[in-house]
């Protein structure tokens, strides 16, 4: 079900003025009548239906600073739905985020705005993909991305995400680990650890679009360039880069380093996100879109609140399985 478009009225515009005011360097005058409406409405209805909006980090930025409650990672998003105290958890991500916030929250409601939003990473392996890696690799632990479906966390050991997979990977005290699904992530782990990492071939398909080259060309028309990356990126995109890290990590890292200029290696609405934070630094924004964020809007939020859609079932035997490995995941940190 949809709601028909909302009128941008005085007092709404009134309402909202605080909130545009901190993104006007980052949305045009011309659009915010679109948007404000729809913020005005979802922040109403999300305190009568006690419902908490977690929001990852690659939302537009009137989501990210306009209705989120809750911002973050993977892991943020993960390690916050466990401790939410709402009826209804709203998750404005990709699917297998809203997934983890089910297993995690098994008698609570938890919607996605649109079910289409997935993942090139889950979409690449199966739990019976894994269980044929576990017989050909008896006895060796099985280290999975937060970025795939509950039936493959179901038949994995530990969970991780890009900002903990080291320390997750070194947590086993193994010389081996089976690491899935995430090429990139799993040679960038290997590369940091003295485990041998044996290699799913799941790419992203935003991340795996970036060249090193590409990277070499903005170091030489701007020498001053702060390279900051996401480890989804290939290897020549990672051996470019200052500093490496999750999506909150890299967020964190402007904050504390504030470099005069900085680009940021990853999905289009993370620059939008951290410069209304951060005016002081100067973004050079060469991105790529994630296909599958985008699918989260401002009217399939409200629509989600309004008409309780698009609730996420897990099936409870997987979701008991699954859930092992993701607390395994947050027990280490
Ligand atoms: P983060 O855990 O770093 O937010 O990454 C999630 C993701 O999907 C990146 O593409
Ligand atoms: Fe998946 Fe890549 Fe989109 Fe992240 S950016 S949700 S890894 S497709």
């Amino acid at each position: 079900m949809t709601t028909a478009a909302l009128e941008y009225t005085p007092e709404i515009a009134r309402l909202t003025q605080p909130i545009y005011e901190r993104l006007k360097s980052v949305i045009p005058e011309i659009e915010w009548p679109v948007h404000a409406p729809y913020v005005a409405a979802i922040n109403e209805l999300k305190r009568e239906r006690n419902a908490v909006l977690l929001v990852h980090n690659y939302q537009t930025p009137e989501i990210f600073h306009g209705v989120a409650d809750i911002t973050g990672d993977s892991l943020a998003l993960a390690r916050r739905a466990a401790e939410v105290d709402a009826d209804v958890i709203v998750l404005c991500g990709v699917h297998f985020m809203a997934e983890t916030a089910k297993i995690l929250n098994p008698d609570k409601t938890v919607l996605i705005p649109d079910l289409r939003a997935g993942c090139s990473l889950a979409e690449s392996i199966t739990g019976e993909d894994v269980r044929l890696l576990k017989q050909r690799y008896p006895g060796v632990p099985v280290v999975t991305y937060v970025n795939t479906s509950a039936d493959v966390k179901a038949e994995s050991d530990v969970c991780c995400t890009s900002s903990n997979a080291v320390k997750v990977v070194e947590s086993l005290n193994t010389d081996r680990v089976i690491f899935l699904p995430d090429n990139y992530l799993g040679k960038y782990v290997a590369q940091q650890t003295d485990v041998e990492v044996i290699l799913w071939h799941g790419t992203c398909e935003v991340h795996e679009r970036f060249t090193g080259a590409e990277l070499k060309g903005y170091r030489a028309s701007h020498p001053d360039i702060h390279i900051i990356a996401h480890p989804e990126c290939p290897p020549d995109v990672l051996d470019e880069a200052d500093f490496v890290g999750s999506t909150s990590g890299m967020i964190n890292h402007v904050g504390e380093t504030r470099p005069a200029k900085v680009v940021m290696v990853t999905e289009c609405s993370m620059s939008d996100n951290v410069a209304v934070e951060f005016p002081d630094v100067e973004f050079i924004r060469p991105c790529n879109l994630c296909p599958h964020m985008k699918r989260i809007t401002l009217p399939r939020i409200l629509d989600a609140l309004r008409f309780n859609q698009y609730p996420v079932e897990v099936d409870p035997s997987i979701a008991d399985q699954a859930r092992r490995s993701v607390e395994a995941m947050l027990a280490i940190g």
